[in-house]
């Protein structure tokens, strides 16, 4: 915790190491309250680097030795300043001897060496290194790790660390002791260790090449039974990366470990992945549809890692987007190709596209926005963001929409061929792309370096006579915090256009066939396409799978959009046009709610829309998992996104009106689908199965939108009979957001039955946490709940930031309670963990664009935590940037 100013880091204030490591011994004498680090590395000076001083970073540490080629070094022979230790008048190569104590159990941050429930576990990514001992922590110096732990053996039995396991043995005093070394040079934010009271279900693979690797997966005792489906999608990972870009598994072991207290989701640490209980653990009982699609999709991440991020990883860390940029691209990938349908795929980028709009569009439009590659920061664990991350993946994904798949591939072989364990930067990951393919990305790299959302205006023509159909796409950028202009960006769009009965046009262009989707590129800022040969009045499907993240406006009117609705043959932008029509009438019925003092009256959904709506419901040509995002509403956060004074409460009260309306008007319909979706038998979270499951659960959360008796009945019977998690939560969410009388009794019992299963008790506060009834004072009590506490995230989150960030009724209340709440929180968190701290500061991000009322009681409270004496970098920077 600092009180001095941060400082702010530049990009292009980059400058190489100053001295590069070879090797690293690390020696561990695990103990809570005070663990011995010994660290030994041989050094060398870096020829590239004019710096002749050796260069370490430490932070909470007690340095008691430093030795240099064996002679102890006094005050004098080195200089530290806050968490630099600097060694002037160094030897070319040198042998650097540290011995560090750190202290394991009252690191509440959960970076660097800390304990969970009593075990070590590390967290290193970004600079949790030098939390353990001194060491050129940045990730363009890469060394060969050999580690020796030591550990109490009755407490700690397992000890794991990178690579592979050397020896391991007794000694003294109950002790005993493994030595592990990981073949790869690594950066230091890859490393790893584990000691701890665990068990793992394990199995032998074999690799395409016919070598076998041992895979791992560690978990606490009484939590075997929910292992299989992590180990399953291990194997698929492998599988997949061999398939689909040739990469294989380079370890004889892979191990996942599973720990209750961690602050992110997981993390990629060589051949040592550790990972948040919740994206391990699962088991139909104990979680839902959406955990194991998590689980899928974060275990492939992190094992995609190993390649993208591990054997080529990141010169500095601006550079962030390279490894999570293009690993998300490759989970997103392998999590579609998992379902392997076109819907299927289709649903996993309506689903991308949902969390753009969601949470990416608004970073892009606040005052944390900032580019894919940053230009500054203060404290890099704020930018491990959906910019970063998601919209990185847009861009990797860009890269492959403009070559086409098989240039994509030719293009990340040369990329390995190329940088194969070196750290490098995002323009090296977009020059393999360009050479490998003789194309010119120069000025794709302004997605890189421009931050906000591009806006893409579209105006269409067609010429009867000349049979010519005329798109003119305009493109512009909103200026972002310290980025007043923007140049054009290279955009895909990909087009096509629907004859009256619905099908596609065969398009030409430039005398070119172009099939029936063509891949526009957009390089102006005012730029013409003319489709020839048009011989009827085409309704243009623009954008199709979300080419490009970007705003798309065109004046669609309701029958195009109908018409869209009804037959696109892109199921993403078949999606999109009923996310228009239902935007259409929210924004008009949050008017009305508004201007009518926030009170429900007189307000009407016309038929064209709710036709439209019944017709995709009961069309059983089409997968359930698609009609359910179809019939899924923009939610709250995207309504307010489109309007330049957000109520709050407006949005909710419109939202849920509709909601009412659509579940009495299609009363019937939702019932004959909630009754034809059933999946009676043995749960399986195939993609299938996950689909009725879903359609049939939101067609019960609709009929008990407007609830009557039955509806109740139904949710009750359906909480009564579940079989499953995702049925059970699916019924009670239902109770509790129809504030049925039942719902109280309902939660007592969910509860009771569940109380030794920590994730589900997170579901269980999440879910009153989110619930409108719920304001601060309910909050508040639920924080006494003896399963409560701010110390463990995924728990803190559950409550507090569910409650800040997902209930905007409860949170805005117009008194400001919330606020003041919310401030309260965060300087009590920020006093154990900045990271978590910091994540729940940004619900605060967008508080200019609300009702003046409110924005003076948010300003209030953002000035509240800014005032604090004592505060993190990582929260200072939020509300600093937030207040500017
Ligand atoms: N690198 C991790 C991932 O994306 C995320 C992470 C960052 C985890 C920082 C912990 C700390 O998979
Ligand atoms: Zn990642």
């Amino acid at each position: 915790m600092r009180t001095d100013t941060p400082q702010t880091i530049y990009r292009k204030d980059y400058t190489a190491p100053s001295y590069l490591v070879d090797t690293v011994e690390l020696g561990f004498d695990l103990d809570p309250a005070r663990t011995v680090v010994a660290n030994r590395m041989t050094v060398r000076r870096n020829p590239a680097s004019a710096q002749r001083e050796i260069e370490l970073y430490g932070e909470d540490i007690e340095l008691v030795t430093l030795r240099l080629n064996g002679r102890t070094l006094g005050e004098g022979d080195y200089v530290i300043e806050g968490t630099l230790l600097r060694i002037p008048n160094a030897p070319e190569e040198a042998t650097l001897e540290i011995e560090t104590i750190c202290v394991p159990e009252s690191n509440t941050t959960l970076s660097g060496l800390y304990t969970s429930n009593g075990s070590f576990y590390t967290q290193c990514e970004a600079e949790g290194f030098r939390r353990i001992t001194y060491f050129p922590d940045r990730p363009d110096v890469m060394a060969r790790f050999t580690v020796m732990l030591r550990a109490d053996k009755d407490k700690y039995p397992v000890l794991l660390s990178n690579g592979n396991l050397i020896e391991e043995g007794d000694l003294d005093n109950g002790r005993h002791y493994a030595l592990w070394e990981d073949p790869f040079k690594k950066p230091s934010y890859l490393f790893a260790l584990v000691a701890a009271r665990l068990v793992c279900q394990e199995e032998n693979f074999e690799l395409a090449d016919g070598r076998t690797a041992l895979l791992q997966v560690w978990v606490e005792e009484g939590n075997l039974d929910k292992t299989d489906y992590a180990m399953q999608s291990l194997k698929h990972s492998i599988r997949w990366d061999e398939e689909r870009w040739n990469l294989e598994l380079d370890l004889d072991r892979f191990m996942i470990v599973a720990v209750g207290d961690f602050n992110m989701g997981a993390m990629e640490n060589k051949g040592l992945n550790i990972f948040n209980t919740k994206f391990v653990l699962a088991n139909p009982r104990v979680a839902t549809d959406v955990d194991f699609q998590g689980i899928e999709a974060v275990v492939g991440h992190e094992y995609f890692h190993n390649w993208t991020g591990n054997r080529v990883t990141c010169r500095d860390w601006f550079q962030l987007s390279l490894k999570e940029g293009l690993t998300v691209f490759r989970d997103q990938e392998f999590s579609a190709d998992m379902i392997g349908t076109n819907t299927g795929r289709a649903v996993t980028r309506i689903d991308q596209v949902r969390t753009l709009r969601q949470a990416q569009f608004p970073e892009d439009a606040g005052p944390m926005a900032h580019p894919v590659r940053p230009d500054s920061f203060v404290e890099i664990n704020n930018f491990y963001t959906v910019t970063v991350y998601e919209k990185g993946a847009e861009v990797v994904r860009m890269v492959q929409t403009l070559l086409g798949r098989e240039a994509f591939r030719k293009g990340m072989d040369l990329y390995f061929q190329r940088h194969d364990e070196q750290a490098v930067t995002c323009d090296d990951f977009r020059l393999a792309m360009a050479d490998a393919n003789g194309r010119d990305l120069t000025q794709f790299e302004r997605w890189y370096s421009q931050a906000g959302t591009p806006v893409v205006q579209a105006e269409t023509r067609w010429d009867e006579q000349a049979q010519t159909y005329t798109l003119r796409l305009i493109q512009s950028c909103p200026s972002t915090p310290g980025q007043p202009e923007k140049l054009p960006f290279h955009i895909p769009v990909a087009v096509g256009l629907l004859g009256r009965d619905g099908r596609d046009l065969p398009l030409t262009v430039d005398g070119k066939n172009l099939g029936t989707t063509a891949v526009l590129e957009l390089t102006d800022s005012d730029q013409t396409f003319v489709f020839t040969g048009v011989t009827e009045q085409p309704t243009p499907s623009i954008l199709r799978d979300f080419s490009a993240p970007v705003i798309l406006k065109h004046g669609y009117s309701d029958a195009e959009l109908v018409h869209l609705f009804s037959h696109d043959s892109d199921p993403v932008n078949r999606w999109e046009a009923g996310q228009r029509l239902a935007m259409s009438r929210l924004l008009k019925l949050t008017g009305q709610v508004a201007g009518a003092g926030n009170v429900v009256d007189r307000l009407d959904l016309d038929d064209t829309f709710v036709d439209a709506m019944r017709k995709i419901l009961v069309d059983d040509t089409l997968d359930p998992s698609f009609r359910e995002q179809a019939l899924l509403l923009p939610t709250e956060s995207m309504i307010a996104d489109q309007l330049d004074v957000v109520d709050p409460l407006a949005i909710h009260l419109a939202r849920q009106f509709v909601r009412a309306d659509i579940g009495a008007r299609l009363r019937t319909e939702l019932l004959a689908q909630y009754d034809a979706n059933q999946t009676p038998g043995e749960y399986s979270p195939d993609a299938e199965s996950i689909g009725k499951r879903a359609l049939k659960n939101l067609a019960l959360a609709y009929l008990n939108a407007a609830p009557d008796e039955a509806s109740l009945a139904l949710a009750q019977k359906q909480f009564d009979g579940a079989t499953n998690m995702t049925d059970r939560v699916a019924a009670l969410s239902a109770l509790v957001h129809a504030r049925a009388p039942a719902a109280a009794d309902a939660l007592q019992r969910f509860y009771d039955e569940f109380q030794g299963e920590a994730l589900v008790v997170d579901k269980w506060f999440a879910m009153q946490a989110a619930a409108p009834t719920t304001d601060v004072a309910r909050v508040r009590e639920l924080m006494t709940h003896k399963a409560f506490t701010l110390r463990n995230p995924n728990r803190a989150r559950s409550l507090v930031s569910t409650f800040c960030a997902g209930n905007a009724v409860g949170f805005h209340a117009p008194d400001g309670s919330g606020y003041g709440f919310w401030a309260e929180q965060v300087i009590a968190l920020d006093a154990l963990n900045p990271q978590v701290a910091s994540r729940l500061a940004r619900a605060m991000d967008r508080w200019r664009r609300y009702t003046p009322d409110l924005q003076a009681h948010m300003k209030r409270a953002l000035q509240q935590v800014a005032g604090q004496a004592k505060l993190s970098n990582d929260v200072r920077e939020v509300v600093s940037k937030a207040l500017a």
